[in-house]
């Protein structure tokens, strides 16, 4: 995680600096820090906490430079400090860093051994040690390749010298890093976000380029040293998306367009007058893939969770599903005949894009379904679908999960159609249920004043359980997740059918359980499930579809109904109440809704 920024300029750059910090924010917030070169010296001003502090702390300490770096932080090694804050600097060198170098601790020993001697208890602080040894024999060229080579692990990296005053050096592995060209300066950043306030024109940086940025021209380089040309893209400006316009939170503004990207989604894809389904070039043929690999972490990979079920209930692929961090390192046997599906709102997440690079490097069939459509992930794979949700700020992923649901709901439709596994009629009445979904999700954002009466229960609590069978399974798993990132209370997702093979005995007089439980095929397994745990003192918030038949249950605490639609599109319309329970949870307790303690959007670090 951690973001950074870099300006070189012939104005000065230190506000330029914060703006772009304060947009990099969503990737850590724990600590802050800039360098500028001024006058052949680096001044430093870092602090802990916020860009806010940073700022305050900039009024009474003015630094001045037409060339700077910056840096957001979300600690890995070292306490979140201002000791450990980014920039870290030498006399001669300072460097922003993204990332984690793993042999830092053998590389501090070999550096202390030559003198060099250490401030803080990160692991950036080798890089400029590092640098700073070889730069003593070497140019600035051969120093960049030769300390590249030494460091393992991942890296996106910020750098300024005291004897170049001219050029920012950035580098890239694992972590994402962008440059941005505008008129008399130019910029690095960690995403492209980050530099949209100052241009709209934007190169990416390959896994092991290095580039040399300076006001009036950038130089790529790959891990050789050979010179490198890249493609500048052109970015579309959607600021409006990035303001929070009259709401409290991001994620309040999140929750309550969904029922827009749900619209913008399936209009997207799907042709409402012949339901045919828009997935236009796509690179194989439908014999050529006989399973599907749906990979993914934290929210995504509940996506990838639900997807499941929805490929074995209307195709015939085998369909596995994994977690990024677990799929990268475990001994995969490689299938030819398999798609590979990713899926990230960011593009980012280093564990997601690892276990990318894998099936990349395997030769496999590779597709992704994300947010950002300019990140890492989408360049990466082979094939690309969009989730055209817009961008998503609050930490708590909300618009993203239901779009990457969305997605993955309407490429399973298309695989059903052309294996010819799904009847015509069925076809067209799922077609139709699509269009109809975003008015009825619209219904589910009306659930808001129960939710608020409701949400107390769910604060000062010992813990809580979200529990479903089915389809609602992996809701069940998202709600608990939104639960305990927002309000940090425990809560445990999980198969209701599972609670008699341990978390049972975790049942007490009290506890608050909510159970999903849609009229589906699972209905009635749940409701036995539901009364298992009232019996034994749970405080039951049900959410279930709306009917004329009462729940047969007793002493159920409290119930919230969502509209009615096919089974298989029922999850879409119990996510909202779970969010807004998250959510008002963390408001009731006056917590960071949109920043969530120890946690960031983009989770570039594994
Ligand atoms: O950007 P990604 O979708 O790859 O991010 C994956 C997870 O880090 C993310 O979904 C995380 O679990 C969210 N904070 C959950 O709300």
């Amino acid at each position: 995680m951690c973001g950074i920024v870099g300006i070189t300029s012939n104005k000065q750059v230190t506000s330029s600096i914060i703006n772009s910090l304060r947009k990099l924010e969503y990737r850590g917030y724990d600590s802050a820090g800039i360098a500028t070169l001024n006058d052949g010296f680096i001044n430093e001003v870092k602090c802990e906490g916020r860009v806010d502090t940073l700022e305050k702390n900039l009024s009474k300490i003015k630094i001045e430079g037409t060339i700077g770096i910056g840096h957001v932080r979300w600690a890995t090694h070292g306490s979140p400090s201002t000791v450990n804050a980014h920039p870290h600097s030498s006399e001669k060198v300072s460097v922003v860093h993204n990332g984690i170098i793993e042999n830092s601790t053998i590389l501090k020993k070999y550096l202390i051994k030559k003198g060099h001697k250490f401030k803080s208890q990160t692991d950036t602080e080798v890089i400029v040690h590092l640098i700073t040894e070889y730069l003593k024999k070497n140019d600035l060229k051969k120093t960049i390749l030769k300390v590249l080579k030494k460091l393992h692990g991942s890296f996106a990296l910020g750098i300024i010298f005291k004897e170049q005053p001219d050029l920012i050096v950035g580098a890239r592995r694992g972590s994402p890093l962008a440059v941005g060209y505008g008129p008399n300066e130019n910029y690095l950043g960690s995403d492209s976000y980050a530099l949209k306030s100052m241009t709209n024109k934007i190169s990416y940086l390959n896994d092991g380029d290095f580039c040399i940025v300076k006001k009036d021209q950038v130089e790529f380089f790959d891990n050789k040293g050979n010179k490198v040309n890249k493609k500048i893209l052109k970015l579309s400006s959607n600021e409006q998306d990035y303001d929070k316009g009259d709401y409290k939170h991001f994620m309040a503004k999140e929750i309550e367009e969904q029922p827009t990207t749900i619209k913008n989604c399936v209009n997207e894809y799907i042709n409402k007058m012949s339901g045919d389904i828009n997935i236009f070039n796509f690179p194989w043929k439908s014999n050529e893939i006989s399973s599907i690999v749906l990979i993914g972490c934290g929210t995504a990979y509940h996506s990838c969770l639900m997807a499941k079920y929805w490929f074995e209930q209307l195709t015939n692929l085998d369909v596995g599903v994994d977690i990024a961090s677990e799929f990268r390192y475990r001994k995969n046997r490689f299938k030819k005949d398999a798609l590979y599906i990713f899926v990230s709102q960011s593009g980012e997440t280093a564990d997601t894009f690892a276990a990318l690079d894998l099936c990349n490097k395997n030769n496999m069939k590779t597709c992704s379904v994300v947010n950002v459509v300019e990140s890492s992930i989408a360049r990466e794979s082979k094939f690309v679908l969009p989730i055209h949700c817009g961008p998503e700020v609050g930490v708590a992923s909300t618009k993203a999960f239901l779009g990457q649901m969305l997605v993955l709901y309407i490429l399973c439709l298309k695989f059903a159609q052309m294996r010819k596994e799904i009847k015509k009629n069925v076809y067209m009445e799922k077609i139709k249920s699509l269009f109809l979904l975003s008015k009825l999700a619209k219904k589910s954002l009306e659930t808001d004043s129960k939710i608020q009466s409701v949400c107390s229960s769910f604060t000062d609590i010992k813990g809580s359980m979200f529990l479903g069978r089915g389809y609602s399974f992996p809701i069940a798993l998202e709600g608990a997740l939104k639960l305990k990132e927002l309000s940090y209370v425990h809560a445990e997702g999980y198969p209701a059918g599972e609670m008699k093979h341990g978390p049972l005995a975790l049942i007490e007089d009290g506890l608050p359980v909510v159970v999903l439980a849609p009229r589906d095929e699972y209905y009635k397994k749940t409701i036995s499930n539901m009364q298992e745990v009232i019996a034994r003192g749970a405080k039951v918030l049900l959410i279930t579809n709306k009917s004329k038949d009462e729940v047969h249950s007793e002493n159920i605490w409290e119930k919230i109904e969502v509209e009615n639609t096919s089974e298989d599109l029922l999850p879409f319309l119990l996510t909202i109440p779970l969010q807004k329970l998250a959510y008002y949870s963390a408001f009731k307790k006056g917590y960071d809704i949109d920043k969530p303690r120890n946690l960031a959007k983009s989770v570039t670090v594994e």
